[in-house]
Order: C-alpha cells, then structure tokens, then sequence
C-alpha cells in the first residue's frame, strides 16, 4: 500500500524506452506488410487477381475475344505474344499451344464449364480457370522443346485425361508462322 504513486525512476524510463522500441518495431511490421500487399497487387501477382475481367461462359463461342478464331497464340505489334485459351471438360483449345523462345509470352484464358487448372511444367504458370472470370499470367521460356500442361483441379470423370502442350520454338519459326496465320496453334502438327 505504500507503492501506489506514479512510477519514476530509472527502472520507469527504461521500461518507458523498451516499450517504445517494441511499439515502433511493431508499427514497422504492419507498414512492410502494407508495402508488399500493395506490391503484390500492382505486380499482378496475388492470386486470385485483384482485377477481376469477366467473360461469359455461355456465350464465348459467339462473342468477345474468345472466339474459337481467337484463340491460340498471336505476335504483338511489341514484339510479346499473346496467347488465348480456354478449357471444357476435358480439353483445351488450342490443345497444343506454340510460342517462340526467349519472348514475353502473356496467356488470357477462361473455362467454358466448370473450374479447370492451368499449369505448364516448369514455369510460374499455375492458375485456375474459373467459368465467368479471365485468368491473366505472364511468362517466358528459355528453353525451346514441348512441355505438358495438364489440368490439375478436379472437373469430373474425364479430369486425368484432360491435359494440353506447349511446343516452344524458336524465334525465326515463331516469327515465320505468324506471316502466314494470324492465330497460330500446333494442333495438326
Ligand atoms: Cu479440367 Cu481437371
């Protein structure tokens, strides 16, 4: 009972300082995680992405930019490429995709049905097609040779077979396909 004043003292300023300390590390904490969402979000790169582009499944065969004439990879007037798809139970257009080595590479796709994955063996890519939604992601191969693109979300009986490819060539094939289709795929190839 005879301790009930304000605290004072040395040992009072000190716990003062650590606390102070604490609070400012801890304000540092929620400001570094603030920077990174926000870094995450303007690069793209949360997932599911914070731009949300609709396209609707039942009428992607008649309108919009995912057009069966639409689909498959195109060169840019930058040089990039683009490349369109979608997945249905169980397939994906193009089922085989060509792109050039060493070149920006950007894929839109959506599903036509019901939730598909979207994965290239090897890469960053990895992303679920969902119906209603565009799925945007960006890569690059170093490398040319086929990889498998297999669907790796659950869709229905037919989901183990449900699987694409990506032939990479090189830049010089790449380029002289584009001269001569306007949507290039490897489909009969
Ligand atoms: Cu499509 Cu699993």
């Amino acid at each position: 009972m005879t301790h009930d004043h304000e605290p004072h003292g040395e040992g009072a300023q000190r716990a003062e300082r650590i606390e102070r300390r604490w609070a400012t590390l801890s304000v540092g904490i929620v400001a570094l995680l603030i920077v990174m969402a926000a870094f995450a979000g303007i690069h793209q790169a949360t997932m599911p992405q914070p731009v949300l582009e609709t396209a609707d499944p039942r009428t992607l065969h008649i309108a919009g930019e995912f057009t069966e004439a639409n689909l498959g990879s195109s060169l840019e007037p930058d040089g990039s490429v683009m490349v369109r798809a979608i997945g249905q139970q169980y397939s994906f257009t193009p089922a085989c995709i060509v792109v050039p080595v060493g070149t920006p590479i950007a894929f839109r796709a959506t599903s036509a049905d019901v939730v598909h994955g979207f994965l290239i063996d090897g890469t960053n890519v990895n992303v679920m097609l969902v119906p209603g939604y565009v799925s945007t992601i960006a890569t690059r191969f170093e490398t040319t040779g086929e990889r498998h693109m297999p669907c790796h979300e659950f869709c229905g009986t037919g989901h183990e077979g449900m699987w694409g490819r990506i032939r990479v060539v090189d830049k010089a094939t790449f380029q002289e396909m584009a001269t001569r289709h306007r949507r290039l795929s490897c489909v009969d190839q």
